[in-house]
């Protein structure tokens, strides 16, 4: 079961039905890197401007916080969606690793799981890679979960096309995954990654879309003018962006002005031309690399590995 994915309104009323028929918000709060005590109240301000789109992980430790923010802020849970990730070194233990986020999360179901990295990292040497398992592996466990409806959707993150080939040509693939959540801003667009995944029917969802923490894209002066040319600020410029390129975004704030004024994106778009400029931006800059993983997972099939490209 598999459809071509379908995007319908603009703004924060863009909507993508998945592969599996989903409809997921295109845009969503972030949270990797929120603080204990920051990411409860911001998932409580988002939810409450209007966001129906939250975005965690085991691995940013904060799953209890979001849980209590999504409760907080009496948004029913069938109108939010939701989107967690198993991280490496559960690989061999999927059931485990989304019965600890569901469990922390205070939810019976997550709307997305994904595989954080593809790389089966051994819990107690993070930098040994398993002999006996691969992504492969994990995602035919993964697939299991869609039979418990502890997942309703099930995805992918950091796929570059040689490992999504790998998966999808693999006989234990049964389901295609829904979405490949990737880093993706003008400084990183990888425009074949996202036309590969159109043509199987995987949806893009766009992380780090502002450039992340501290982010040098803020700066950049193509950037500044087209946000000048529409009286935007530069994160709202980014995030139409990356709506124009049928991507979700979800950008990450825990400071309650910014949350809102990247929730400002009805009534106006970026033209064309803008959209292309910004897409000519020729800088690099990656934000997640590799080189704490036991495995390469990027292999500069676009500029995409960290040697070369500067990143945190
Ligand atoms: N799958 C993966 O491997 C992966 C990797 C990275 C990220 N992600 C997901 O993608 C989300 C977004 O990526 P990200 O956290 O790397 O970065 P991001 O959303 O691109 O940028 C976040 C940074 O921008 C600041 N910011 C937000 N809105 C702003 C505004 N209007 N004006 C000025 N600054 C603003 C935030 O500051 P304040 O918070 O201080 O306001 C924060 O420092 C993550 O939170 C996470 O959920 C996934």
């Amino acid at each position: 079961m598999s459809q071509p994915v379908k995007r319908e309104g603009s703004g924060t009323k863009t909507v993508f039905t998945l592969n599996t028929g989903a409809k997921m918000p295109g845009v969503g709060l972030g949270t990797w890197q929120s603080k204990p005590n920051e990411v409860r109240e911001a998932v409580k301000s988002a939810l409450q401007a209007g966001y129906r789109h939250i975005d965690t992980a085991l691995a940013y430790g904060n799953e209890a916080e979001v849980g209590q923010g999504i409760k907080d802020s009496g948004v029913p849970r069938e109108q939010i969606w939701v989107t967690t990730k198993l991280d490496n070194p559960w690989h061999k233990r999927v059931k485990e690793g989304i019965a600890s986020s569901l469990k922390d999360l205070q939810l019976d179901y997550v709307d997305l799981y994904l595989m954080h990295w593809p790389s089966s990292s051994v819990p107690e040497d993070l930098k040994k890679h398993y002999d006996d398992w691969n992504f492969t592996d994990t995602w035919a466990e993964m697939q299991k979960l869609l039979e418990t409806g502890q997942a309703k959707n099930i995805g992918v993150s950091n796929f570059v096309i040689s490992n999504l080939e790998k998966l999808l040509n693999d006989p234990k693939t049964k389901v295609v995954p829904a979405v490949n959540q990737i880093e993706l801003h003008p400084n990183m667009p990888s425009p074949k990654t996202i036309e590969y995944c159109k043509s199987k029917n995987i949806h893009c969802t766009a992380y780090s879309c502002l450039g992340s923490t501290d982010s040098p894209l803020s700066k950049d002066k193509t950037l500044l003018k087209v946000a000048e040319e529409v009286g935007k600020t530069p994160q709202q410029v980014l995030l139409q962006w990356g709506l124009a390129r049928d991507t979700s975004v979800i950008p990450k704030s825990v400071t309650a002005s910014r949350i809102k004024g990247n929730f400002e994106l009805d009534g106006w778009s970026l033209s064309p031309e803008q959209v292309k400029a910004l897409s000519s931006i020729p800088d690099r800059f990656k934000v997640c690399g590799h080189d704490w993983l036991p495995v390469k997972v990027f292999f500069n099939e676009e500029g995409d590995a960290p040697e070369g490209v500067p990143s945190h």
